[in-house]
């Protein structure tokens, strides 16, 4: 019997960190939207007590979601878990998200407190959070990193005040799969209760991001934290599509489900990127521009004879819909539109029309109009809320 695994998303959190990916209040909401119909189970709004700004797309995107569970981060201090809950309460189903370092060098040289002052924050912010919220999720900052022993301690501590998700984030991107292997299998067997979900946060410094959260959950992990694009600080964090789709098509390996519409990856990877203007490396797995071209003579050919001579994956399958519709001169702006909308651009009428407009100059003077031709003449200042 398969199990199913948690997507947790914080593309609009830590992704939101990420240099030159700063959304505005309408982007956030935007996104949110299309978050909610990828089918994401958690999406982490944002840092509330970060700045006002955040602090209203949090509120807004607490009020607009229905279907998926709404957190808002916290460091473990009274201010941050009441401006958080301040901003989520609107929820249906809201997350209070709180988090403190358990490695001796965060603790030490970072936060300035003795292990005991770590325990004693961790058991009275967690009591805290979960007087206002049921659902909980206390994250040790660095734990890959923590001293294994004092992890155990730190998150007994968590379960006892009330958190529901307990969370290992490889904070800096340090580890190996192996390692994030044996962490997860150390913590099911010594918590005095592990019948919380376990959730996971991959950092991708050394780009094994994804692999430690496919190695996390050959371990009995439940919940999975990504970012969309893989965007996050530094290297950024383990990308929602590449886990996604390796769950999907390893099947054989993982015997995992999780509730991600897949036909919704392209056009919600395209939207982030149309957003930030941050674009996608042509050989990114599942969603770069070159993830199902085949090129190369021999491939074109085995391609052609059948698919899975060289194609694991359907590109159908994460919403990429190659040569449905031939764009040229003639074609309409129904057409126009329906394509800009598969390649995930959010345009009012007027735009559509000045973009239509200028889609019959090139059309005019080239045969084939490809996506990218579209793409082009789009730009990145489209997006329209
Ligand atoms: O990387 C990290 O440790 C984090 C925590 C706040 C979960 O982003
Ligand atoms: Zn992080």
């Amino acid at each position: 019997m398969s199990r199913k695994i948690k997507i947790f998303d914080t593309t609009l959190r830590d992704g939101e960190q990420s240099p030159g990916c700063s959304m505005n209040f309408n982007e956030k909401i935007e996104m949110a939207r299309q978050l909610e119909r990828l089918g994401v189970d958690i999406i982490e709004a944002g840092f509330p007590i970060s700045s006002p700004d955040d602090f209203e797309a949090v509120k807004a995107i607490a009020k607009t979601v229905k279907n998926a569970t709404v957190a808002g981060l916290a460091r473990a201090v009274k201010g941050d878990i009441d401006r958080a809950w301040e901003a989520i309460q609107y929820a249906q189903s809201p997350r209070i998200h709180t988090f403190l370092a358990t490695s001796d060098i965060h603790m030490k040289y970072k936060l300035k407190m003795s292990p005991d002052e770590v325990l004693e924050r961790i058991s009275s912010m967690v009591a805290l959070a979960k007087s206002y919220c049921p659902d909980v999720e206390f994250s040790a900052e660095d734990a890959s990193r923590s001293d294994m022993n004092f992890l155990v301690k730190a998150f007994d501590a968590a379960i006892a005040a009330g958190a529901t998700t307990i969370n290992i984030p490889d904070t800096v991107g340090y580890s190996t799969p192996n390692e994030m292997f044996e962490i997860i299998r150390y913590l099911k067997s010594h918590l005095k209760n592990p019948q919380v979900d376990i959730s996971v946060h991959n950092h991708n410094d050394l780009g094994l991001g994804v692999a430690n959260t496919l190695a996390c959950i050959q371990a009995g992990a439940t919940q999975v934290e990504c970012t969309v694009n893989g965007i996050g600080e530094r290297a950024g964090n383990a990308s929602l599509e590449e886990v996604v789709m390796n769950l999907h098509t390893r099947k054989d390996i993982y015997d995992c489900t999780t509730s991600i519409v897949t036909k919704q990856i392209y056009r919600t990877s395209k939207l982030l990127s149309t957003i930030t203007g941050v674009g996608i490396a042509p050989t990114k797995p599942i969603v770069g521009a070159n993830a199902f071209a085949h090129e190369a003579g021999i491939h074109q050919h085995g391609v052609l004879a059948q698919r899975s001579t060289y194609e694991i994956m359907a590109p159908e399958d994460i919403g990429i819909y190659q040569n449905k519709m031939v764009l040229g001169k003639h074609s309409g702006k129904h057409a126009f539109a329906e394509r800009l909308n598969e390649l995930g651009y959010i345009l009012s009428e007027e735009d559509i029309a000045n973009a239509f407009e200028r889609f019959k100059v090139v059309a005019d003077q080239k045969k084939n109009i490809t996506d990218k031709d579209i793409e082009a003449l789009i730009g990145s200042s489209a997006l329209e809320i």
